[in-house]
């Protein structure tokens, strides 16, 4: 299926929605943020995808909102726009969301690629949370995820300058998983989505539960949401079939059932 502001394509399980507004290095309109959740919503309910891929084009995943969008908006005018129920559709996502993310990842699109699951990016990526050369500051997640990603200090840096970071900074306070070539960086991300794809659905849906549960509570909750997920798992039947293929040595067929 193809739209205009989010064009998508679906290889062996793995959705690729990619971001297409090129000319405003794909700023995030209202309209394409309506488009983006509304696929992954899709894809999301759909059984045949087991992963999802977001990505941009080589200069930009995306240059943050559409500043336009903002510039002369009032406080109630934003709030009842109430852009950031959109976000939190994407959070609620079961299936694994990945970024691939070539040349610019700043405001909106930072906080687009950290509300995925993980990043893969190119040489030529840029991080960065500008905001406050707008005078605002992050408003979908950013001081929150960014932080949490690579730390206070750092954070605190890019916040409160707006200096962007490298591909190579990224990977070092560990904001993304792997640096590529730019032509890779979505084969690279495709290899991976399609790695988790040929995984049992179900177990994996519940992994990455348990992994964003560990950002919001405490060790001891944790724990105990990742015993109940993993008791549960034992009443599929990928799981009977997971163990007996290893002792029976042979390669495991997943139902995701
Ligand atoms: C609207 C944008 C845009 C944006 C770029 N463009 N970013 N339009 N919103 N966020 C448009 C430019 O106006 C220009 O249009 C075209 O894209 C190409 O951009 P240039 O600036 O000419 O390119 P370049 O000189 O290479 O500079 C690239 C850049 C710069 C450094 C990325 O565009 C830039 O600083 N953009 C804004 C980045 C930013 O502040 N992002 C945070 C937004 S606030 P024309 O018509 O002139 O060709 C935000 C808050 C999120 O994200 C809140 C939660 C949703």
């Amino acid at each position: 299926m193809s739209s205009s502001l989010v064009l998508s394509e679906i290889q062996n399980h793995v959705a690729i929605l990619r971001l297409n507004r090129p000319q405003v290095l794909n700023a995030l309109s209202l309209e394409l943020m309506d488009e983006l959740v509304t696929c992954i919503e899709m894809f999301d309910q759909d059984e045949q995808i087991r992963c999802m891929v977001i990505t941009g084009n080589e200069r930009a995943f995306a240059a943050g909102a559409d500043i336009g969008d903002m510039a002369t908006a009032t406080p109630i005018e934003m709030y009842l726009r109430d852009q950031f129920t959109k976000w939190e559709r994407i959070r609620k996502v079961k299936k694994p969301l990945l970024a691939a993310v070539n040349g610019y990842a700043l405001g909106g699109g930072c906080e687009l690629a950290m509300l995925c699951d993980l990043i893969v990016c190119g040489e030529n990526a840029r991080f960065g949370q500008p905001e406050i050369q707008l005078g605002i500051i992050p408003g979908a997640g950013g001081t929150q995820r960014l932080t949490r990603a690579v730390g206070k200090s750092l954070a605190m840096q890019m916040i409160l300058t707006g200096r962007t970071i490298s591909a190579e900074e990224a990977l070092q306070y560990g904001l993304v998983v792997k640096v590529v070539p730019v032509e890779c960086t979505l084969k690279e991300t495709i290899k991976i989505a399609e790695e988790i794809a040929a995984k049992p659905p179900i177990a994996v849906q519940m992994a990455k539960e348990a992994i964003l549960m560990a950002f919001e509570t405490s060790l001891s909750e944790g724990l105990l949401f990742e015993r109940k997920n993993f008791y549960l798992l034992f009443a599929t039947e990928d799981q009977k079939e997971g163990m007996n293929a290893f002792t029976e040595k042979r390669k495991p067929q997943w139902k995701g059932k």
